[in-house]
C-alpha cells in the first residue's frame, strides 16, 4: 500500500470561505497549482455563516493559515476585520483574498488583477486606448471597470437594466479618471450606438447563466462586427447565447473561466510569494476548460 503524503505536519493551510461553498472550484484549482509547482500547501472549502465571520478570521489567524479566499456573501463584510486593504480592493468595496502574515491581515481584490491578466492572455491585447461597453453595474462590473481603467481604457459605456446603478458606477469611475465613463439603459438606442463603436463588449450580468441558458442580455437585433472582442463572465454554460451570437459574427469570444483561474493564481502567488509561470497557468486553464466541457456534455 502507498502513502498519501500530500498533507504533512509542515503543510501550509489555505481555504475558501463562503455560504454556500459546495460549488466552489477553488479547492481543485489551488490543490492542482500546489501539486504542479511542488508547493507544500493544502486548500480546503469552509462554509462560514455571516454571524461567525469575525470569529472565523480570528481562528484562521490562531491556527496559522497562510491565507484565505473570500466569496459570496462575505466579500464586502470581511473588510471591517482587516488590518490593511489594497487601494483597488477599497475602490471595489470588496476583498476576495486575505493574506495572513506576521499576525496581520491584508485584504486584496484579485478579481480585478485576475480579469485584466486573463484578458491579456486570452485576447492577446490589453485595454489601452480601447472603447469598452460593460453590460451590468453590480459588484462584478465595478471590479472589471476598475481593472480596465487602470489598464488605460479610453472610454467605458456602462449599460444596465437599472439606469441609476449605471449612473452611480459611472460617477465613481469618473472620479477615478475624469471623462472615462458614461451610463445608459440596457438595450437603449444609446447602448446600441456604443456597441457599434466599441472594441470590446463585456457581460457582467447573470443573464444567460445556468439554468436560464436560453437568455441573452442583448436584444436580438444587435449585431457585432467581426473585429470586436466579446467577453462573458459566465462559464456555465461554457458558451452563453451572447457568446454564441458573437462567435457566429466572427468575434473573438472569451468566457468567465479564465477570470476564475487567474484570480486564483494571483491569490496563490500572494500567499506563497511565487510567480506562477504563464505556461503553467495556460495548462491549468486548458485542463479546467476540458473538465467543464465534459461536465456540460454529461
Ligand atoms: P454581481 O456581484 O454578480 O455583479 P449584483 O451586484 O447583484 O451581482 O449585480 C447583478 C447585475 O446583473 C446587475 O447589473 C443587474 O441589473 P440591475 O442593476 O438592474 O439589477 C444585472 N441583472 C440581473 N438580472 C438581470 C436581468 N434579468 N436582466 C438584466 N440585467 C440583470
Amino acid at each position: 500500500m502507498g502513502i498519501f503524503d500530500f498533507i504533512k505536519g509542515n503543510t501550509k493551510i489555505a481555504a475558501v470561505i463562503g455560504d454556500p461553498i459546495e460549488h466552489s472550484i477553488s479547492p481543485q484549482l489551488h490543490n492542482t497549482l500546489s501539486w504542479q509547482l511542488g508547493i507544500n500547501m493544502a486548500y480546503i472549502p469552509l462554509r462560514v455563516d455571516k454571524a461567525y465571520l469575525g470569529k472565523a478570521l480570528e481562528t484562521f489567524k490562531a491556527l496559522g493559515f497562510i491565507g484565505i479566499n473570500v466569496t459570496v456573501p462575505h466579500k464586502q463584510h470581511v473588510i471591517e476585520y482587516l488590518d490593511e486593504v489594497t487601494e483597488d480592493a477599497k475602490l471595489a468595496g470588496a476583498v476576495n483574498t486575505i493574506e495572513f502574515r506576521d499576525g496581520k491581515l491584508t485584504g486584496y481584490n484579485t478579481d480585478i488583477s485576475g480579469f485584466v491578466r486573463m484578458f491579456k492572455s486570452e485576447a492577446g491585447t490589453g485595454f489601452r486606448e480601447r472603447d469598452v461597453v460593460i453590460l451590468g453595474a453590480g459588484g462584478a462590473a465595478r471590479g472589471v471597470c476598475i481593472g480596465i481603467i487602470r489598464d488605460g481604457a479610453k472610454r467605458i459605456s456602462i449599460a444596465n437594466r437599472t439606469l441609476s446603478r449605471a449612473e452611480q458606477l459611472a460617477e465613481e469611475l469618473n472620479n477615478l479618471k475624469k471623462g472615462s465613463a458614461s451610463a445608459c439603459l440596457l438595450n437603449s438606442r444609446e447602448m446600441k450606438k456604443a456597441i457599434q463603436h466599441a472594441d470590446i463588449i463585456i457581460n457582467t450580468t447573470s443573464v444567460g447563466m445556468y439554468p436560464h441558458t436560453e437568455c441573452n442580455p442583448l436584444d436580438e437585433d444587435i449585431v457585432f462586427r467581426e473585429n470586436q472582442i466579446v467577453c462573458d463572465l459566465i462559464y456555465n454554460p461554457f458558451e452563453t447565447c451572447l457568446l454564441k451570437s458573437a462567435r457566429l459574427s466572427g468575434c473573438l469570444t472569451i468566457n468567465g473561466l479564465g477570470m476564475l483561474i487567474y484570480q486564483g493564481v494571483h491569490s496563490f502567488e500572494i500567499w506563497n510569494k511565487v510567480e506562477v509561470p504563464e505556461t503553467v497557468v495556460k495548462n491549468v486553464l486548458a485542463s479546467f476548460k476540458n473538465y467543464f466541457k465534459i461536465k456540460e456534455i454529461q
